[in-house]
């Protein structure tokens, strides 16, 4: 089918998480970096036709030699938006762009795909989503209860986020704000932003602890993406 779909990966942060000694795209997850395990999931996916990953500048060229040799690797900027910016810069070919996180680095290929079937089926923004099992509270800078959404309205997010590229550069000319989510910008342009059902393996490593789990699923081989403990 027509459409080229490019998946960009920011992974620029210098930010060092996790009490490990390096930014966390590059944190070892049982012999393979977060980052290799995410740019593997896209290209199995056979759903995305090239990668575009953005890094610090200086990790570059170490970047580009872990990879497979079909993912460019640009360098990202100051903040994350100037990071998607550079990766959007490199990908002028895109019908679809997909925007996913190195953290969540064991999703399962056929999430990838799914988000780019929902793109070809016409839908301009689209979003995996789980449902929400803690009760959320919106609090204020006093730590004072200021109210409690619905939990049946609300669902957690994750990636791969998957766009139209015209739709996903306008977001990006509208914005002048910094943003960690790509799909936000494109609701502020009016646009429809689609969920569709997210995957448990898909979960964000961004404590000790969810490092603990992610490197148990990967020794146990359960990271397949079929078979998870619930
Ligand atoms: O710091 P935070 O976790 O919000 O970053 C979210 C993602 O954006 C991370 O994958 C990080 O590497 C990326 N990022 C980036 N360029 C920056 C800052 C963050 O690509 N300048």
């Amino acid at each position: 089918m027509n459409g080229a779909v490019v998946a960009l990966v920011p992974a620029a942060g210098r930010g060092v998480r996790l009490a490990e000694a390096m930014p966390k795209a590059f944190v070892d997850l049982g012999g393979t970096s977060m980052l290799t395990r995410a740019v593997d999931g896209l290209l199995t996916s056979g759903a995305v036709d090239r990668v575009v990953v953005i890094v610090p500048a200086e990790l570059c060229e170490s970047t580009a030699t872990a990879l497979p040799p079909e993912v460019t690797v640009v360098a990202g900027g100051a903040e994350r938006t100037d990071s998607v910016r550079a990766g959007l810069a490199a990908a002028p070919e895109a019908d679809y762009i997909l925007v996913h996180d190195a953290a969540r680095a064991l999703t399962p290929p056929a999430l990838v795909a799914g988000v780019v079937d929902a793109l070809r089926a016409g839908h301009c923004a689209v979003v995996p989503v789980l449902p929400v099992v803690d009760t959320i509270k919106s609090v204020d800078s006093d730590g004072r209860v200021t109210g409690t959404p619905e939990r049946s309205g609300l669902r957690a997010v994750q990636t791969p986020q998957g766009f139209a590229a015209d739709v996903l550069v306008r977001a990006y000319a509208a914005s002048g704000e910094l943003a960690t989510d790509d799909a936000g910008l494109v609701e502020r342009i009016g646009e429809t932003v689609t969920c569709i059902d997210g995957h448990p393996l898909a979960f964000k490593i961004t404590t000790p602890l969810d490092l603990t789990l992610a490197r148990a699923l990967v020794a146990e081989g359960a990271a397949s993406g079929e078979e998870v403990p619930q």
